[in-house]
């Protein structure tokens, strides 16, 4: 066995004949959570469908738990324990909150509405909206039932893709305070995101994409109390930090 949840070696990603990422190495260990930032386009959302195997065509390897996955498709890795929160956070608009997370469990209704609860009291947030339709749903209220959803599948590696973005800060405080505890309970976590203090708060090592290269990967402590190391690969994102894009 390995003590690392996610290992990707020279992950080469790409589009057609266009590349997005070149030579991504990483690892993530188990329990640990992990932070990639950078501008729009740097290949963050791709760096995360090449772990799913989705939408993309990747080279290179990347293991999950010591298993390679890299050949796999991205319905049998589902399978396998990842969850994956998407930027667009995809709600049923029709179905009810509740409706939501119970289709997102793999149990049967008594496990499934334990999983469901679990996963309420892990993003306190949702528990007023669970009588309510997708559709009626703000934007924030959206990401919370998001990352509710993927946590009732009790996922051993949870990716998400810009939890914050366009969010008023008291629900940004209350994702971050509830993916801290995701993490602490033993899930391993891995974020792309561009509010560095997020992410800052939220993750223990952070690996900055730039152009699709990885251009830093250290600590988030190192990395948020150096500003000359903000400037150099953020400064772009730095100017828009906390605005929508
Ligand atoms: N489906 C696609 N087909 C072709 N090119 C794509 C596709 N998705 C993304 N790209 C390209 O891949 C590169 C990386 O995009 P990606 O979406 O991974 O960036 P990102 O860091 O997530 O940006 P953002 O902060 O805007 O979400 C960009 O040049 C983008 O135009
Ligand atoms: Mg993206």
């Amino acid at each position: 066995m390995t003590d690392d949840a996610l290992v990707l070696d020279d992950v080469t990603l790409t589009y057609g004949s266009a590349t997005a990422v070149f030579g991504l190495s990483l690892t993530v260990g188990a329990g640990e959570s992990v932070g990639i930032l950078g501008r729009n386009g740097a290949g963050k959302t791709t760096s995360l469908r090449g772990i799913i195997g989705s939408a993309v065509r990747r080279r290179g390897s990347v293991r999950y738990f010591g298993e390679e996955i890299g050949g796999m498709r991205a319905d049998q890795i589902a399978r396998k324990g990842i969850s994956w929160v998407p930027d667009d956070r995809r709600i049923y608009t029709t179905l009810t909150v509740r409706e939501n997370l119970l289709l997102a469990s793999r149990e049967r209704s008594g496990p499934a509405r334990q999983a469901v609860d679990e996963a309420v009291a892990a993003v306190p947030l949702v528990e007023k909206l669970l009588p309510r339709k997708g559709i009626q749903l703000s934007g924030g209220e959206q990401q919370a039932v998001a990352i509710a959803r993927a946590v009732v599948a009790r996922p051993r590696l949870l990716l998400l893709d810009e939890p914050a973005e366009g969010l008023a800060p008291i629900i940004v405080n209350s994702l971050r305070d509830s993916i801290i505890e995701l993490q602490r309970s033993g899930m391993t976590v891995l974020i792309a995101e561009q509010n560095l203090n997020f992410v800052l708060a939220a993750t223990q090592r952070v690996c900055v994409l730039d152009s699709g290269r990885q251009v830093l990967t250290c600590s988030s402590e190192e990395f948020g109390n150096s500003p000359e190391l903000q400037n150099e690969h953020l400064a772009i994102s730095l100017e828009n930090h906390g605005r929508r894009r």
